[in-house]
């Protein structure tokens, strides 16, 4: 049995995570900006100050592992400049703020898991070679979500200084009956419209809950996983391949196709319609030949399983 340590543990994913490394037997902390009280042994809460640099200390020197998953929302707030530097410095402060911690806090942490996003990557139309999935060897985009993940992930580097093992993962989109982007993708279906984004051709790479919390653990439990590792399924899809099973499974043949045009997008979204139309296809090749293996590996499996 372990202790680890949550950073942003209240989110989707932490709350997923912390629910699945307890019932294995492991004990969480939460790294948490506000004080929280626990209704649960298994689970104890700690706080931070990202901004002023603060840590609770004792959560450090507790922990055998620590998954760092705090961030601002990228798709919560339109992007504004003020919103796009606390998305930015969320990250880069927080990163610093655990290695500063971990040089300086007497500690038994074996291994660090950072959460990064395929957002690294950019549009298909950037691929080299063409048709090629993006592979974890490849540059960060030079767009705003692209030098987001460079900097996050640079920002974390210095803990394999300290002689920790870190481990990435640039996670796909998370598919969830709690929250992200599934709740909202059911939302039109629930009345019948199944709305297609665009073109709809677009490619999204994206991962079952389940999944991506198992390939956290896969990392904490596998001393032989280091480096960075996509996160997503292995069978990306179009979002209108997508958009049209869900409406299938949730409605039958009770439902009417459309699409939605670009630029109401534009108008609803800001830049950060730039995001839902964006193709990308990205590869989970290294993370399946590290020996992890996926119990939602097609749309259809994932889909059943969230769509009851
Ligand atoms: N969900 C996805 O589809 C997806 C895809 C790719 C990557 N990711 C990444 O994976 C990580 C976890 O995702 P998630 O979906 O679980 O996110 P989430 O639900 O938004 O949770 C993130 C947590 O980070 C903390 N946080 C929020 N703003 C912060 C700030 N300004 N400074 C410090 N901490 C802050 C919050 O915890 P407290 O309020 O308790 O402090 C929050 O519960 C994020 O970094 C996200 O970018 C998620």
């Amino acid at each position: 049995m372990s202790t680890i340590l949550i950073t942003g543990g209240t989110g989707l994913i932490g709350s997923a995570l912390t629910d699945m490394l307890t019932a294995k037997g492991h004990k969480v902390i939460i790294l948490t900006r506000t004080e929280k009280t626990s209704k649960s042994n298994n689970i104890t809460f700690a706080t931070w100050d990202v901004k002023s640099q603060k840590i609770d200390e004792s959560a450090i020197s507790s922990a055998d592992y620590i998954v760092h998953l705090a961030g601002a929302g990228v798709a919560d707030k339109r992007w504004t400049s003020d919103r796009k530097k606390e998305i930015v410095e969320s990250r880069t402060q927080s990163g610093a703020l655990l290695v500063k911690a971990l040089q300086q806090v007497p500690n038994k942490v074996k291994a660090v898991i950072c959460a990064s996003a395929i957002g690294w990557y950019g549009k298909d139309e950037n691929r080299s070679p063409k048709k090629k999935a993006f592979t974890e060897d490849m540059r960060a985009d030079k767009e705003f979500l692209g030098e987001t993940c460079r900097l996050w992930e640079e920002s974390v580097e210095p803990i394999k200084e300290v002689g920790k093992r870190l481990v990435k993962l640039r996670i796909g989109i998370v598919l969830s009956n709690e929250g992200g982007a599934l709740p909202e993708f059911k939302k039109p279906v629930k009345f019948g419209i199944a709305g297609v984004l665009g073109s709809g051709k677009q490619v999204v790479s994206w991962i079952h809950i389940e999944d991506l919390c198992r390939t956290f653990i896969y990392a904490i439990e596998n001393e032989n996983l280091e480096g960075v590792y996509n996160a997503v399924a292995p069978t990306p899809v179009t979002n209108k391949e997508l958009t049209l099973l869900l409406a299938q499974k949730m409605k039958g043949r009770f439902f009417v196709h459309l699409h939605v045009p670009v630029f109401v997008l534009k108008v609803l979204l800001g830049e950060l319609s730039v995001e839902v139309l964006k193709s990308a296809t990205v590869s989970s090749e290294k993370i399946r030949s590290a020996g992890f293996t996926f119990l939602y590996p097609s749309i259809e499996s994932a889909l059943d399983n969230l769509i009851r």
